[in-house]
């Protein structure tokens, strides 16, 4: 791996904690708030962004480059209604997605097939993740602030 490679799959390690401690948060506004359902979805995702994290750092280790882990910057904890907290969701997901193009196309201009292979796993993890956070999303705006508990109906039936 070349080092730019090395560089960016290391910050992206940041990322996916970053991604953590974000889900983290929004799972502790749910549980704040009664949404216990929520709050349990939240804490699910937190743990997928932990599993995302190491299986960069895994694959850093075994490419034999040099595993870094960035300053990983503090989260949003105060949201200001329902809403707010799974459109960070989607937003961080789609902000995700942009991150792991750009570090496959940086792959496939150096010609480095392990990576490229590495990141389709993520490629298609990302489309599962932004449909998730985009369908919740839609349905916390469909049933309105006020309807907020509904929403427990609605995770509760999701697989
Ligand atoms: Fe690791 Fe939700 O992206």
């Amino acid at each position: 791996m070349n080092q730019e490679i090395v560089d960016a799959l290391n910050a992206q390690i940041g990322h996916e904690y970053e991604n953590y401690m974000l889900y983290e948060q929004a799972s502790a506004y749910c549980d704040d708030r009664g949404l216990d359902g929520a709050a349990k979805l939240f804490r699910k995702q937190a743990d997928g962004e932990l599993e995302h994290a190491r299986k960069v750092t895994d694959y850093v280790r075994d490419a034999r480059g040099k595993v870094v882990i960035p300053i990983i910057k503090a989260q949003k904890s105060e949201f200001g209604s329902g809403e707010e907290v799974f459109l960070a969701a989607f937003e961080r997901e789609k902000e995700t997605t942009a991150k792991i193009y750009k570090i496959r196309d940086l792959a496939w201009k150096a010609g480095d097939h392990a990576t490229f292979e590495m990141l389709t796993w993520f490629v298609n993890e990302q489309v599962e993740e932004e449909n998730l956070t985009d369908k919740l999303l839609s349905v916390v705006r469909g049933f309105g602030e006020k309807h907020l508990f509904l929403i427990e109906a609605y995770i509760s039936h999701l697989k």
